[in-house]
């Protein structure tokens, strides 16, 4: 086993250290004149031009990874998208019809929730398009479209870097969508996948962070409780950041919309709690530092997460990560690589066993 993490001490490390790789091999194959390209997969324009509403659902991190897709998807296309956890979507009787693509993400597969939820869509006689990263997997071989994620086998348990690339295929997606609906032009297009290429670097970068992030989780291996932030883009990786640092850590953790904090949570916020708050939107950066502020009078231990080109005063934050320049639609890539590292090395100050956290399995193929 040693050998095969490849002198990584847990394979999330490693995982997590794969992911350019992991990115790069799924983006390049879906360029063609620098364009993205869904041929192979027999995607046609006239199927993406035909939908008039998307459904993304699935379970955990690829759920998570909807929550950005739609936010990218909206921005791009103005069609409304939504994003279902399968265990719910799968009982509540869902609207759908034939102008609705229903989206399911999943690892490896067989999830057996999203796999009802992907037949539910069939049965309603929606399309079905699914982002799996295991090939020939049940979710992959039941759906009308398979966009294939290449992250190669993930081991932990923790979901790292087919995370990553779920958010490279839906980016993928939403350039397409948006070009062939004529909602941007095809230079617009052009220009959108050379940024995603150049988040590959941006990534392989973030990941020169450990050492700051590792004695930063220092100071959080013996918080009780602790707490995301963020607003748009940054909520949806909150949710993300947050589901890792609970699984592994066993610390108990909420993602929290910024804005909502004041309509309860803010109640637990005292002396000494850590806030970790993500920053990186422009649009909104204003509003999510009043947020901080509000918690730091309270007595937070704010961990700051912003983009390059912002000044922070020191007296805003007990430690800030700043993100390499980058467009604000892509920070996602790099905000995930920081909160994978919060998680892991926390559990590491904590001497747990990361890749088997107690009571979860990798795959759930049982209700
Ligand atoms: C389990 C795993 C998670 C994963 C979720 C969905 O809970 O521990 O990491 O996100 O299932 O799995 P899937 O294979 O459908 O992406």
């Amino acid at each position: 086993a040693a050998a095969r993490k490849g002198g990584y001490e847990y394979f999330m490390l490693k995982e997590i250290h794969e992911q350019p790789e992991a990115l790069r091999n799924t983006i390049a194959p879906r360029i063609v004149n620098g364009l993205p390209d869904f041929s192979e997969e027999g995607i046609s324009d006239e199927l993406l031009r035909n939908t008039k509403r998307i459904v993304i659902t699935a379970c955990g991190t690829a759920m998570h990874a909807g929550l950005v897709g739609r936010i990218l998807i909206e921005k791009l296309t103005r069609i409304p998208v939504s994003v279902e956890i399968a265990s719910e979507f799968r009982y509540a009787n869902p609207i759908l019809d034939e102008n609705t693509l229903v989206i399911t993400i999943s690892q490896s597969g067989e999830t057996a929730d999203t796999l009802a939820a992907l037949r539910l869509a069939k049965e309603n006689g929606s399309m079905t398009l699914s982002i799996v990263n295991v090939k020939g997997s049940s979710i992959a071989r039941e759906s009308d479209f398979v966009l294939y994620t290449h992250a190669g086998p993930e081991i932990a348990v923790a979901s790292t870097k087919a995370y990553t690339v779920q958010l490279s295929a839906l980016y993928l997606f939403a350039f397409r969508f948006a070009f062939v609906k004529e909602k941007i032009s095809q230079q617009k297009a052009q220009e959108y996948i050379t940024l995603l290429e150049d988040t590959i670097d941006t990534v392989a970068y973030v990941l020169s962070y450990d050492t700051q992030i590792e004695a930063i989780s220092q100071r959080l291996k013996s918080a009780d409780d602790l707490f995301f932030i963020g607003r748009g883009l940054d909520y949806a990786l909150s949710c993300e950041g947050s589901i890792k640092l609970k699984e592994i850590t066993y610390i108990h953790s909420e993602a929290y919309a910024a804005g909502e904090l004041k309509h309860g949570t803010i109640s637990l916020i005292t002396d000494n709690v850590p806030v970790i708050a993500l920053a990186t939107q422009a649009d909104v950066y204003a509003k999510t530092i009043s947020n901080v502020r509000e918690v730091r009078s309270r007595g937070a231990k704010v961990i700051l997460i912003t983009n390059a080109d912002v000044q922070v005063d020191a007296s805003l934050c007990d430690h800030h990560i700043m993100l390499p320049p980058m467009e604000a639609e892509f920070t996602p890539f790099a905000a995930a690589v920081v909160l994978q590292y919060i998680a892991y090395y926390t559990a590491v100050a904590r001497e747990l066993n990361v890749d088997q956290p107690r009571n979860l399995a990798k795959s759930v193929t049982v209700e």
